[in-house]
């Protein structure tokens, strides 16, 4: 089992978004995925008791009743913005790849910057054994913010696997439990493109 945790303590940069995203992709893969969400908000949860049966099935996952299930292939974990340093050492010693979403805003390096800070003292990322990656998210092409952002991130450690625009399909596919990756139309493939790079790191990954 691969565990990829979507993780950031800034709110609102995007963990539902790319945590159940990830999770429909391994699901349309055809491999056994979960989902655990760890927000007390429930917002992963919600959107997976909307999705419909006829869609890849993700399993849900409660971590704090046990371990995942054996036959589980890929194990996403969608973490709150409110998660206490104790609990942010729990998910990075059990996950194998740690996705951070950024969004484009000062308030939101700032925030990165002291999630990293405390990132970087928990032991298996200090000895350099997870594999951690940015994704910007709520990109404007062609902004300044957007440069920004850029600029932020390379100045940091970690790759930048994916750049994610802003559009409103995202809280519309979100609404019926689907992603990117269900609704498979020809309108939504420019969108689609940009989780490629993140999605072959994360196969590059895979144990
Ligand atoms: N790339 C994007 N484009 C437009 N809206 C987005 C994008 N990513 C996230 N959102 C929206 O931003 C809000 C916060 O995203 P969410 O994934 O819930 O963040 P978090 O889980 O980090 O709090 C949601 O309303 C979501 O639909
Ligand atoms: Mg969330």
């Amino acid at each position: 089992m691969m565990i990829v945790a979507v993780v950031n303590t800034k709110g609102g940069s995007g963990k539902t978004t790319v945590a159940t995203h990830l999770a429909a992709h391994f699901a349309r893969r055809g491999l056994a995925t979960g989902l655990a969400d760890l927000d007390r908000q429930q917002s992963s949860a919600g959107w997976l008791a909307r999705r419909p049966y006829t869609l890849p099935a993700i399993h849900p996952v409660d971590l704090e009743t046990g371990k995942p299930p054996k036959e589980i292939a890929r194990l996403v974990v969608d973490a709150p913005a409110a998660l206490k340093r104790k609990a942010v050492a729990d998910v990075v010693e059990a996950a194998d790849v740690l996705v951070i979403p950024v969004l484009p805003s000062i308030f939101d390096e700032d925030g990165t910057l002291r999630f990293l800070k405390h990132l970087e003292t928990i032991k298996p990322v200090k000895k350099g054994k997870r594999d951690i990656c940015f994704v910007a998210n709520r990109v404007k092409l062609r902004t300044r913010a957007a440069e920004r952002l850029d600029a932020f991130l390379a100045e940091l450690t970690y790759p930048v696997m994916a750049r994610l625009r802003d559009t409103q399909s995202y809280a519309n596919l979100a609404v019926e439990g689907g992603s990117l990756f269900d609704a498979q139309t020809a309108r939504l493939a420019d969108y689609r493109a940009e989780w490629q790079p993140l999605l072959d790191y994360l196969d590059n990954c895979a144990p």
